[in-house]
């Protein structure tokens, strides 16, 4: 007698458990923390601030991103506590460096401690305030062109945030856009969610942009159903 294959578990109630579950196996094998993640996490927790950092297989992912393509100049649009600003740095090259902009005092403080923590506060830069005004005076100071840009801000201006990562990179560099599905409601072009407009607007235009060839994929995990987009810029 052949031996009975497995049978496929149905998920279709605790999808999300489930979810978490193989997030928290992926992560422990391959994208495990020290104390200064560790501690990044913890201390934006116990700051209140929302939980909205990548996870850890995404951060992972950033850092291999980053160091695939040598990686010398990163740009992060939203720093929240730091989190993912640590995971990039830590992808960037010899010499390289990074810079984040953060809107929100508070977690730019949490963030610039959690960053000095890693040992990486003389490679980041944090910078304090609108993304929409911080980033024209990176162009006025010539600080570009970078390799890869991290959008992960607030999502009504994710079009223009991606406008400026194009104006700032060169032939080559990279732009990753966080949360691009929402939940599947990136689909629903009457919704009245501003935050949903405006990834259909960012994922509209990196479709239809001769400058950047683009793909944007779906993701499950520990922080449920979303997506990301990633552009090459031509
Ligand atoms: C939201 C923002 C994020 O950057 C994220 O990763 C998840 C959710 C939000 O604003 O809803
Ligand atoms: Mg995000």
């Amino acid at each position: 007698m052949s031996k009975e294959r497995a049978q496929p578990v149905d998920r279709s109630d605790d999808s999300c458990q489930s979810w978490a579950a193989v997030d928290a196996y992926l992560c422990k094998l391959l994208a495990q923390h020290d104390e200064a993640l560790d501690a990044a996490l913890e201390s934006s927790a116990a700051g209140g601030l929302p939980a909205i950092q990548v996870p850890p297989n995404f951060g992972k992912l950033l850092q291999l991103l980053a160091a695939s393509i040598g990686a010398k100049r990163i740009l992060e649009i939203g720093a929240l506590g730091g989190y993912s600003t640590i995971w990039l740095a830590r992808g960037l090259s010899t010499n390289g460096r990074l810079i984040t902009l953060e809107i929100n005092l508070r977690n730019a403080s949490l963030a610039q401690r959690n960053i000095e923590r890693a040992g990486l506060s003389s490679i980041v830069e944090l910078r304090r305030g609108r993304a929409a005004d911080l980033l024209p005076r990176l162009a006025e100071e010539n600080s570009g062109p970078f390799d890869l840009t991290f959008i992960d801000a607030d999502k009504v201006s994710c079009l223009e945030y991606y406008e400026w990562a194009v104006r700032l990179s060169r032939p080559g560099s990279l732009i990753v856009v966080d949360n691009v599905v929402r939940n599947g409601a990136v689909i629903e072009a009457d919704s009245t969610d501003e935050d949903v407009q405006g990834v259909r607007a960012v994922l509209m235009r990196m479709g239809s942009d001769p400058r950047v060839t683009a793909t944007a994929i779906q993701t499950v995990g520990s922080k449920g159903y979303d997506g990301w987009a990633l552009a090459r810029v031509l």
